[in-house]
This record gives structure tokens, sequence and C-alpha cells, in this order.
């Protein structure tokens, strides 16, 4: 078998989807849109604000770049508060979705509204918060923190390049397959994908939009991530971004 055959042989795999679990799974009830149980060390509300920046959505595409040096100034926690409450903040709530009452719609679009998308931060430099890793929960819009302390051990150790390291802010998107398997079956994968991307590029957008510069990476060693992050056996890293000052 080729090389492509068995790429061709792998996506059919993952293609498998049974279309009747598709339509009922409006009657059923979806599993929990954000981690539930989580030992916090502290929690912080984030204080989303109205950008300041004035600029259109052309001049945001404009200049957004990947950014790859960054300044030794610290990100604002308003700046951080925008782009993760306007990226995989919660906008509205839906009545009667899946089974629920008050199912969460998201700033980000998602495969059948269920989310299955995470979001770890590694601060090094935020404006009035400790150095630490983070866990971002939409539903109280805050920061949930895991530990407090430098994080440049685990970023040295996760990624493949060094740059990460001098970013004040890294974020790690992971995925959660049991938030999409029970109604996309092994397809929701590819989905899961999808969404990554969307919140990616809308996360990259927000940075710009905030006078930072930011990075996509894939270039992290997966189970370094799954080790330093504690992830569950059903929780999986999907890219990483850096995110800071850049110089003009
Ligand atoms: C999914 C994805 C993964 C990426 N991974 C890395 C990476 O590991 N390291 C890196 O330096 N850049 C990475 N990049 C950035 C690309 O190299 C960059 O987007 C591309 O060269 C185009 O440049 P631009 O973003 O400045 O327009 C990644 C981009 C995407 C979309």
């Amino acid at each position: 078998m080729s090389e492509y055959e068995k790429v061709i042989e792998l996506h059919q795999e993952l293609e498998k989807v049974d279309n009747k679990k598709i339509q009922n799974a409006k009657h059923q009830k979806a599993p929990a849109t954000e981690k539930e149980y989580i030992e916090a060390k502290k929690i912080i509300k984030l204080k989303p604000e109205k950008v300041k920046n004035s600029m259109d959505i052309i001049q945001l595409l404009k200049r957004r770049e990947s950014v790859r040096t960054y300044t030794k100034n610290a990100v604002s926690f308003s700046a951080l508060s925008n782009i993760l409450h306007y990226s995989r903040g919660i906008k509205s709530y839906r009545s009667n979705a899946y089974n629920l009452q008050n199912y969460p719609v998201l700033y980000s679009p998602s495969a059948g509204g269920l989310q299955p998308l995470d979001i770890y931060v590694y601060v090094s430099s935020v404006e009035g918060i400790e150095a630490g890793l983070y866990y971002y929960k939409p539903s109280q819009d805050s920061l949930v923190q895991l530990y407090e302390g430098r994080p440049e051990l685990d970023l040295a150790q996760i990624y493949l390049s060094d740059f990460p390291q001098y970013a004040p802010v890294n974020l790690i998107i992971t995925g959660n397959i049991r938030r999409f398997h029970w109604k996309y079956d092994n397809r929701g994968y590819r989905l899961l994908n999808v969404d990554c991307g969307i919140l990616a590029e809308n996360i990259s957008l927000l940075a710009v939009a905030e006078n930072l510069g930011s990075c996509m990476l894939a270039a992290y060693i997966n189970e370094k991530v799954e080790e330093k992050l504690q992830l569950a056996e059903t929780e999986i890293p999907l890219l990483c971004m850096s995110v800071g000052g850049f110089y003009e």
C-alpha cells in the first residue's frame, strides 16, 4: 500500500459517522462544554473592555502576521481578557438546545455548537497577575490558576523552538473527545480541527486589535504537553500560540 493509500484509508476511518445519531442528537443531553472539576489555587475574573484600537477588519487582516520576537513589555490584563473573552468566551445562551435550558453560544463558531476546545494559558508576564499556568473557564469568564510559578521550564520542554519561551503569554488549545464523539463519531476529529483553526485565527486577529503579535505553533511535543498540563485521556493538544508585544 502506498503512503497516499494509507492516508486515504485513515481518512475513510476518520469519516465514519452514524447519520441517525447526528439527527437524534438534538434530543440528547450534551456533555458539559468546559472542564467542570478543576482544583483551583485561585480564580481570577477577566475584565474584557471595549477594544481601544479602531482598525477595521481589512486592517486587522493586513497587519496580522506570525510574530516570533517579542518586546519585554508585559501584556495588559485587559488585552488578555479581550483575547480570551471574545474568542472562546460566551456570547449568549440558547434555550432548549441539546435538551438543556441554557446552552452557551460562543463568539467563535463551533461544529454543532459542541465547543470541544479548551484554552490553557501559560502566563510569563501579564500586568497584575502572577506567572503560572491557568485554565480559561468560559462559564465564569475567569482564569483558574492551576499553579503559580515561572513557566519557562515547562515551555522549554514543550516546544521544539526557543522563541515561545520569551513570549509573555503562551496559549495551548486542546480538544476534548468526549464533547464531539457522542454526536459526530470519528468525523468529529476533523470538525474539532476546523473549530481549532477558527478559534486560532480569531485569537490572532484579536491580538492585532490589542497591538500584540502572535504565532501559531504546531512544533510542540505532544507527550510533554499532556504531562505538563496533566491532561485527561480524552483531552488532546491541538495547537499552541505565543502572544506578546512586537517591534514595529
Ligand atoms: C497550524 C499552523 C501551525 C504553525 N506552526 C508553526 C510553528 O510550529 N512554528 C512557527 O514558527 N510557525 C508556525 N506557524 C506559522 C506559519 O509558519 C506562518 O503562518 C506562515 O509561514 C505564513 O506566515 P504569516 O503567518 O506571517 O502570514 C504555523 C501556522 C499554522 C497555521
